[in-house]
């Protein structure tokens, strides 16, 4: 399977649509892009988790109609690849906990994501786990879910989740949000972190495109950060490892495009979290209750 999605990135690559900048534009100096668009003053961000997952299935279109619903321009999501090279919307590597897989597909345990192709996926009823109003809502692939949104004026925390599992994930991941218009300048610059568990690659993601934005999801400990600052802008953490230091150390570094080195945390749910990591002065909180953080924020 991985060899049909590598195989499929270099059809596409060969056939004119690059993606990637050449060995003469990598070496040239970056264009830094701004502290996501906005200034200091209106950190911290609040960013919808899994789209606003909490009122909404995560992943799918229609979380992220709701964080536009709710007045939320800032969405994240998961990044997998199907059987057959499809890149798709999902948290969990199997489809399990939120589709209907087990249903429809009883002989295929451990119902892993890499196991299933793009149309058997695309069968799979992933709104009814959560509530039976988004019964037929389905998990969308990359492309649907970029148009989206778009569509919505979004911006987006794009995450690869497992890319362990998925050789050449980043590449294919950056082919589509090029294809998609995500890697103009306007994108780069205000509307686009991608982020990974894995410092491979967001490494990788980085050495593809040392324009983009990228965060590094963990915590690692201080006297490492700087290591880190090489390739990622972010250091995005959970919010119960964090403290006020933690955050300044961060603070105090500058990442690959000369601005001072962020933090997003995640994922917080309620007010007192809310107000505890603003106080530690994060510049965005990854959240499934968006409401309820800025209702908190504005409050405190
Ligand atoms: O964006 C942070 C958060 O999504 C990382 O954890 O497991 O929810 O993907 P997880
Ligand atoms: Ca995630």
């Amino acid at each position: 399977m991985y060899a049909r999605a590598a195989a499929t990135t270099v059809a596409l690559l060969g056939a004119g649509a690059l993606v990637l900048p050449t060995a003469a534009a990598t070496a040239q100096p970056h264009t830094a892009p701004a502290a996501s668009g906005t200034a200091r003053h209106d950190r911290p961000l609040v960013v919808a988790h899994r789209g606003a997952s909490a009122y909404a299935p995560e992943n799918t279109l229609a979380a992220i109609d709701k964080a536009r619903a709710m007045g939320f321009r800032w969405v994240e999501n998961d990044v997998q690849r199907t059987k057959d090279g499809e890149l798709v919307i999902m948290h969990d590597d199997t489809l399990k906990r939120t589709t209907n897989v087990e249903e429809l597909f009883p002989d295929r345990a451990p119902w892993k994501v890499a196991d299933f192709t793009a149309a058997e996926i695309a069968k799979l009823d992933a709104g009814s786990w959560f509530g039976p109003e988004f019964a037929g809502e389905r998990v969308p692939t990359l492309k649907q879910y970029m148009r989206r949104v778009s569509h919505n004026h979004q911006k987006l925390v794009f995450e690869f989740k497992k890319p362990e599992l998925y050789p050449g994930i980043e590449k294919q991941g950056l082919q589509v949000l090029h294809k998609e218009g995500w890697l103009d300048r306007r994108h780069v610059k205000s509307r686009l972190v991608i982020q990974s568990f894995s410092a491979d690659s967001v490494k990788t993601v980085h050495k593809l495109r040392p324009d983009v934005k990228t965060g590094f999801l963990g915590t690692p400990a201080v006297a490492d950060l700087p290591s880190y600052a090489r390739f990622a802008d972010q250091i995005n953490s959970t919010h119960t490892s964090i403290s006020a230091d933690y955050v300044s150390a961060i603070h105090d570094l500058k990442g690959p495009h000369g601005k001072p080195l962020e933090i997003f945390t995640w994922t917080v749910n309620d007010a007192p979290g809310a107000v505890r990591a603003a106080g530690f002065g994060v510049d965005g909180i990854i959240t499934n209750k968006p409401d309820v953080v800025r209702k908190a924020l504005r409050e405190d």
